[in-house]
């Protein structure tokens, strides 16, 4: 990145600068969120909301795989496909994932990143990836980029409003919780990776590495923009805060 700061024009050196002092923001944003609904509109409204909040932030962004994912994981698990394999069929959705959302986005980067070091380097204002290697979700991809770029907030956009005490899908009467502490996720969850395709909030690995690093975490409805907006923002949002009990 510095070669820029030596090289490069009166324009772009001082875009350079600009980039490298903003604050970042990682995204772990749901396959759910963006593919599952075929939504248009709102894709537009999503990629033009994270273009305006550019201005502010560096963003990094990583898409999940969603339902065509776990539809071809269950498919493939149903077939006898071993488990690491259905997990790379799992990356290689997430990463179509990215790259299709990335083509409504200006700013961003047009090659999909493999690892995180190769995304922490791109200056693009705004980065987007899918996953990397087996064994975890992209909440871990997430996770590990909100430490390597020592992110302000690490957002998961989920679509559901938060974290409950059972799963508000299935339960009528499952409880909101405004914080969590990431202790008791560790107790109830584990940090173990279970099996490819998995539903759940947040996975085992990405626990572990919020926790070691005290990544400053929030969980949010991620197709509603209003909250969503105020969560990268770092204002008060409706949704869930994970806090650490030491
Ligand atoms: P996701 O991150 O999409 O999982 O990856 P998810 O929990 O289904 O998230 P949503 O629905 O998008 O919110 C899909 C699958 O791809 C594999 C895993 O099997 C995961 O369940 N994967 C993904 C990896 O093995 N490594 C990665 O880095 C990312």
């Amino acid at each position: 990145m510095p070669i820029y700061l030596l090289f490069g024009n009166a324009n772009k050196t001082s875009l350079v600068i600009d980039i490298l002092a903003m604050e970042a923001i990682v995204i772990s944003l749901g396959g759910s969120v963006v593919f599952s609904h075929s939504d248009p509109g709102f894709m537009k409204k999503l990629a033009r909301l994270l273009e305006a909040l550019s201005d502010k932030y560096k963003i990094y962004i990583v898409i999940g795989g969603g339902k065509i994912a776990r539809e071809y994981i269950k498919l493939g698990r149903e077939l006898g496909i071993k488990e690491k394999l259905l997990d790379e069929i799992g990356i290689s959705i997430t990463r179509v994932n990215a790259r299709f959302f990335s083509s409504l986005v200006s700013n961003v980067n047009r090659d999909i990143p493999t690892s995180t070091d190769e995304a922490i380097n791109l200056d693009e204002p705004i980065v987007i990836m899918g996953g990397t290697t087996p064994g975890h979700s992209t909440d871990q991809v997430g996770a590990e980029l909100a430490f390597k770029s020592k992110a302000s907030r690490f957002i998961i956009a989920t679509n559901v409003d938060g974290i409950y005490d059972k799963d508000p899908n299935v339960y009528k009467d499952a409880k909101h919780l405004s914080h969590v502490y990431i202790e008791n996720l560790i107790d109830q969850y584990g940090t173990a990776w279970n099996e490819a395709g998995k539903n759940i909030v947040i996975d085992g690995p990405a626990l572990q590495t919020i926790y070691e690093n005290r990544i400053k975490t929030f969980v949010v409805n991620g197709r509603n923009l209003v909250e969503l907006e105020k969560a990268i923002d770092g204002k008060p949002f409706y949704g869930t805060k994970i806090l650490f009990k030491k």
